[in-house]
């Protein structure tokens, strides 16, 4: 029998609990004959408790408080490190060094110095070692970005990004390692981190950055009196303390094929859950995405023949659903400005409607976990 392959989480917050689930579906996903089965070996979280519940909940042999142990364990393979930043490259080397595949989350890393010794970490190790950008794997963003790597959209001209969320708007939402380096590190690198890497796979390298701003809206906040998990909410003390990273930053790039681009990321949006969303425009098509509507984007191209709607100067681009065929799909002829995609597709207008629709709602926490 094919040994298994011995899994373990280091983290039981936010994005540990989505790895742990992760692991546990693995093989029900893929379809690849040579898979070994998985065994969900452990769960490690200095919050006792949270490590029992995790590791029950997602059917783990194990919970344990210290991330050593699950390093000092042979008979675990394959780690996920899903705890705050700053602990990320010393539990990435004790564990590559242990002989130890590793997912490891976003950022990276907080500093650059950090950040390359851990690029450099497999170099000399026979070990398998990953980072979570888990965005590529959308079907959406990986349609556009085919579209932009096949030409489609002719030569990239601009590249628009924003990561919009709304999980740090409330004054009163606890101190936690996010809002204080070095363990946080701030809009950029927490949620920017993501958008920059789908600007990559979408346009390729930024070849140089400018015109940065970093701005703080909410400088103090209140200490929590014991563990936080995620943005959730939790006890909090009087006493308040400083925030030393920013809530929202922007800035603008020049792309190696000489496109230029704009970003602005933001935890302090009111009313964006998870706003992650682009635009990438060329001389002969557009494509954009909007998390908001993950299941779909617009793609539009000079190859599509013009309605009466466009030759009277709006252009009525279609929002496909990412099927495998409707992705590959030029834009049919359409009727009155009514994109025909495919039986699923959503005209812009119904789009705009639930725009309506979720502006008019009271103020409520993001019911997605972001990054
Ligand atoms: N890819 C994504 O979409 C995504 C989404 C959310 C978070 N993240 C990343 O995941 C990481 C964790 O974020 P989160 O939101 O889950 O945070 P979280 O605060 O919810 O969870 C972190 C956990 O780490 C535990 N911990 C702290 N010190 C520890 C130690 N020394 N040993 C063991 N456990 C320890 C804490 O008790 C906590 O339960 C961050 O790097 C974050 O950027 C990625």
């Amino acid at each position: 029998m094919t040994t298994p392959l011995s899994v373990a989480v280091i983290g039981a917050g936010m994005a540990g609990r989505s790895h742990a689930n992760g692991w546990r579906m693995a093989t029900t996903m893929f379809d690849v004959e040579d898979l070994p089965p998985v065994r969900l070996a452990a769960v490690a979280d200095a919050n006792g408790p949270l490590a029992d519940d995790a590791a029950k909940r997602y059917g783990y042999d194990k919970a344990v408080t210290s991330w050593e142990e699950i390093v000092d364990d042979p008979d675990i393979h394959v780690v996920s490190i899903v705890v705050g930043n700053d602990l990320h490259r010393p539990i990435a080397e004790a564990l590559v060094k242990a002989g130890k595949h590793v997912l490891c989350e976003k950022p990276l890393a907080g500093t650059l110095e950090d950040g390359k010794a851990m690029a450099d970490l497999e170099q000399d190790a026979s070990v398998v070692t990953g980072v979570g950008f888990t965005y590529r794997r959308n079907p959406a963003m990986a349609a556009v970005s085919q579209h932009v790597t096949a030409g489609d959209l002719g030569p990239v001209t601009l590249f628009q990004g924003r990561y919009n969320c709304d999980y740090a708007c409330d004054p009163g939402g606890a101190l936690a390692w996010r809002y204080t380096g070095p363990k946080g590190s701030g809009a950029l690198a927490d949620i920017g981190a993501h958008l920059i890497d789908l600007a990559e796979f979408v346009n390729g390298p930024i070849a140089s950055v400018a015109g940065g701003q970093l701005t703080i809206s909410i400088a103090q906040r209140p200490k929590p009196l014991g563990f936080v998990v995620g943005h959730g909410a939790a006890p909090v003390s009087d006493e308040t303390g400083e925030v030393t990273n920013e809530d929202t930053a922007a800035w603008t790039v020049r792309f190696a094929n000489g496109s230029s681009g704009t970003f602005a990321v933001s935890r302090t949006a009111f009313g964006m859950p998870n706003g992650l969303a682009f635009d990438v425009y060329g001389l002969q098509g557009r494509a954009s995405v909007d998390w908001h509507r993950p299941a779909e984007y617009l793609y539009d191209d000079a190859l599509a023949p013009r309605s009466p709607a466009a030759s009277a100067g709006s252009s009525p681009a279609r929002t496909c659903p990412t099927s495998p065929a409707a992705t590959r799909c030029r834009r049919p002829a359409t009727v009155a400005g009514t994109p025909r995609c495919s039986p699923t597709s959503v005209a812009p207008s119904s789009t705009r409607s639930a725009v309506s629709r979720a502006r008019s709602r009271p103020t409520r926490p993001s019911p997605t976990p972001t990054a």
